[in-house]
């Protein structure tokens, strides 16, 4: 694994940004003053979606779009927004443009009709899943799955916090620094292992948004001063 502890992060590339969750996060990001590139099985979709991020920001953001390819080579910190069905496939067409870089990884490993009942991977997670096929030249981390793209598309302060886990602890603060820059709370939540509470908690909160009506069931740290 690399190390990242003095990586300062200027770009940042979201591979399936074209979807709710994806662009969510490039908009928060790419408020905050980071540069952007969504990608997207067509470049012409990631450019649509770019388009559009750029002008929920009056034009004033450096957003572009591309193929995902062309994301992982380009960018050295990589998030991955797609759904657990494309998970496995993703990652192997992706494994050579992203060695050597970040990945923080969002897929939630749910498997419909059932998406309330928690079901991992063989792996154990999405997470871990994700570092064995990509290697230990890969830093996978797991973080925002416990975030519905309706917080993050707005610009209110979100009552919901992300857990961050895998990686080194350098790169778990780098990610904590990214949390922060999209207007949340992170909180250091431990090796790759711990991965499968983050995900799994994600069927909790959609069974609570089913249950009560809601959108955006979220969770929060408590007993700690902020
Ligand atoms: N939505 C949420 O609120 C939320 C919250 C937390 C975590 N998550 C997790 O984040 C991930 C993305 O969620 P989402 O709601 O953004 O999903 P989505 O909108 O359904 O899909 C995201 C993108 O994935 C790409 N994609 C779809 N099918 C694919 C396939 N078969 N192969 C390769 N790429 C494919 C598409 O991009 P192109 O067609 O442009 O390639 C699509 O725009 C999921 O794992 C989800 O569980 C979502």
């Amino acid at each position: 694994m690399s190390d990242n502890s003095e990586r300062i992060i200027r770009k940042i590339g979201i591979i399936g940004g074209t979807g709710k969750e994806g662009k969510g996060l490039a908009y928060r990001w790419a408020r905050a003053g980071y540069s952007i590139s969504i990608g997207s099985r067509q470049a012409e979709k990631a450019q649509a979606a770019a388009a559009e991020i750029l002008q929920l920001l009056g034009g004033e953001a450096a957003v572009e779009g591309m193929t995902n390819p062309e994301v992982a080579a380009s960018c050295d910190v990589l998030v991955l927004t797609v759904p657990f069905s494309a998970h496995v496939d993703t990652l192997n067409q992706l494994r050579e443009p992203l060695r050597g870089k970040i990945l923080i990884d969002v897929t939630v490993p749910l498997v419909p009709p059932r998406v309330t009942k928690v079901q991992m991977p063989p792996a154990g997670s999405a997470a871990q899943e994700a570092q064995q096929i990509l290697g230990p030249e890969v830093e996978v981390l797991a973080a925002f799955q416990n975030i519905s793209y309706e917080h993050l598309l707005q610009d209110e302060p979100v009552d919901c916090d992300v857990l961050v886990c895998g990686g080194s602890k350098n790169g778990r603060s780098i990610v904590l620094k990214l949390v922060q820059a999209a207007g949340l709370t992170g909180w250091d939540a431990g090796p790759i292992e711990n991965a499968v509470v983050v995900e799994g908690m994600t069927s909790i909160l959609i069974g609570i948004n089913k249950r009560h009506g809601v959108a955006s069931a979220g969770i929060k740290i408590t007993g700690v001063p902020r």
